[in-house]
């Protein structure tokens, strides 16, 4: 699964890292950065559960 991230659309409200720290990170600005852009298996489902969470919109994963 291939994870997209509009950086310009994320406002810093930190659900992703919080439910995939091994998928996303934070920048200095509690903004979201990518770990892995390509995973599969349970961080796959960690990666479409932090995409719905983010109230921005800001995730998108392919399969
Ligand atoms: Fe940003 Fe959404 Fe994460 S606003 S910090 S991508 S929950």
């Amino acid at each position: 699964m291939k994870i997209l991230l509009d950086e310009s659309a994320c406002q810093g409200h930190g659900r992703c890292y919080e439910i995939a720290p091994e998928v996303f990170t934070d920048d200095d600005r509690g903004h979201c950065r990518l770990v892995a852009a390509d995973v599969s298996g349970r961080l796959a489902d960690l990666a479409s559960a932090a995409a719905r969470a983010c109230p921005e919109d800001a995730i998108t994963v392919e399969d």
